[in-house]
């Protein structure tokens, strides 16, 4: 399955995904935004991978990581071959989420301060 494209910009800090990529640059604050690849952040891998536990026809995504106001897990995206799914968090919030389990998933974690993280689901 293809990964999501997402992209940032460093200006605002807006972050984008692609429904359809098409190809062309996309711009923001007059710069072209960057992609952002990953697992590529130099930070903690345990903190910051989302996990997960298939519960009969579910699936439970979590991350172990704090919820303070200057330091949190904005959201958790789930993909599959039909369908992306995202759930926002705010500081307090526990990052937990569940969806229906299907087989080929992608599941992504977004720190506010490290980024984008993921894990692929056979
Ligand atoms: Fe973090």
């Amino acid at each position: 399955m293809k990964e999501l494209k997402i992209k940032k910009c460093l200006t605002c800090g807006n972050v984008v995904a692609f429904l359809d990529d098409k190809g062309g640059k996309l711009v923001c604050c007059n710069e072209p935004m960057i992609e952002v690849k990953a697992n590529t952040v130099d930070a903690s891998f345990e903190k910051h991978i989302p996990n997960y536990e298939i519960n009969g026809d579910k699936i439970k995504v979590y991350v172990n990581h704090v919820m303070e106001p200057e330091h949190y897990i904005e959201w958790i995206m789930i993909k599959t071959e039909k369908e992306t799914r995202v759930f926002y968090f705010r500081p307090g919030d526990e990052p937990v989420c569940e969806v229906p389990y299907s087989s080929n998933m992608i599941i992504y974690s977004y720190c506010n301060l490290h980024g984008l993280w993921s894990k692929n689901i056979g």
